[in-house]
């Protein structure tokens, strides 16, 4: 069910997602699809339209996938509240099976579905309802920490850029991609806050176009100077000394360092390292899969053909042509000048220095 996001001005920030109500409420998200043509809100009451969400890209962006299925499976605890532990813990247990089928590269959406996978067998024992209640609270948790990540990434990334720099960004990883604020578009934001004069040039970002849908009116609700490109003209925009910085996002990341992020994102950062140009990784240590050694076991998500030959409703191919759709592709680590995190901005060698990452971080001890 949706409807028009009607109390929104039309110059508000927009509110990616957000739970509304107690056990008993449900998770709206901007249904990105619609964007940007409409701003419209879509009442997600159901594990399955969580699902159908997710993977029809209504919410999309590593860390936005992982909040939204954590509220998913809050939503799969409505209907057995009252049963028994058994079946509130079965029917919990297949809530977070099914939603980790949605996509399969963001290592965010198995990264938050395993938490609250702990937290449901952490309270075994106790009744259904106070189950239920500490998986709603888990959910805001991984919610508000990823609002405070995203922040603390702008802030550390922002010192990265100097004042009336070109930077160019690929696909959006920007407020639309997490709970809010972003991870590279945080770094923009944040300089642009501190009264940076950036010119941000955002590919457009084949063949779903989250660049021109997106990021070029999230920048442009935001107040950032921003042009848009066809995702062809990057090599030339650098070759004309447009260019002082790259960052994009990730939605997986590497012990060694390797990243997968949208497709596109490769060809960028060897077009940077050609050009000279500093290419950034801002992302949260939600991202970061330090089960895998390198970008090869990376697992990578294919998309359906019609996406390319006739996405937006207008073929644009003839009929039956052979289509290769990867949804993501892997930037290896040697083209990532350095990874710009909550934790501050971490340079190679990345297999020194990227396990840090992995002990506890504190939104309030990092200030
Ligand atoms: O297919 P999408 O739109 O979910 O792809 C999103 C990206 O590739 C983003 O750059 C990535 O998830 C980082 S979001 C902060």
């Amino acid at each position: 069910m949706s409807a028009p996001a009607a109390a929104r001005s039309e110059s508000a920030l927009p509110v990616t997602l957000r739970w509304t109500g107690g056990l008993d409420g449900s998770l709206i998200l901007i249904d990105q699809t619609r964007l940007p043509g409409e701003l419209v809100d879509l009442d997600c009451r159901t594990v399955p339209q969580v699902w159908e969400a997710i993977k029809s890209l209504r919410v999309r962006g590593a860390p936005a996938i992982g909040v939204s299925a954590a509220y998913g499976v809050v939503l799969a605890t409505q209907a057995v509240v009252e049963a028994a532990p058994p079946v509130f813990e079965e029917t919990v247990e297949r809530a977070i099976d099914e939603l980790a089928t949605s996509r399969p590269t963001a290592v965010n959406l198995f990264w938050a579905l395993e938490r609250m996978r702990g937290v449901l067998r952490g309270h075994a024992g106790e009744p259904s309802r106070q189950r239920a209640a500490a998986l709603l609270a888990e959910a805001k948790v991984i919610e508000l920490e990823d609002r405070a990540m995203c922040r603390a990434i702008g802030r550390a990334g922002a010192v990265l850029l100097a004042d009336q720099s070109g930077v160019l960004t690929h696909c959006n990883a920007g407020g639309l991609a997490t709970a809010d604020y972003g991870t590279a578009l945080a770094v923009f934001f944040a300089a642009h806050e501190q009264g940076k004069r950036l010119r941000v040039f955002a590919d457009e970002t084949r063949p779903l176009l989250q660049g021109a849908r997106l990021t070029a009116w999230e920048c442009q609700r935001r107040g950032l100077d921003v042009t848009l490109l066809c995702d062809s003209m990057a090599a030339q925009v650098m070759r004309e000394g447009r260019i002082q910085a790259v960052v994009v996002g990730a939605d997986r990341i590497a012990a060694n360092g390797d990243t997968a992020n949208k497709i596109g994102t490769y060809g960028v950062a060897v077009l940077a390292k050609h050009h000279g140009i500093p290419f950034y990784v801002a992302a949260p240590s939600s991202t970061f899969d330090f089960d895998l050694a390198s970008g090869a076991a990376i697992p990578i998500e294919h998309r359906d053909p019609r996406e390319v030959t006739e996405g937006f409703g207008r073929r644009t191919a003839p009929e039956g042509v052979a289509v290769y759709n990867p949804a993501f592709d892997v930037t290896p680590a040697e083209l990532i000048a350095a990874f710009i995190t909550e934790r501050g901005v971490i340079r190679g060698p990345y297999s020194e220095t990227l396990p840090a990452l992995q002990a506890p971080w504190s939104a309030l001890a990092d200030g």
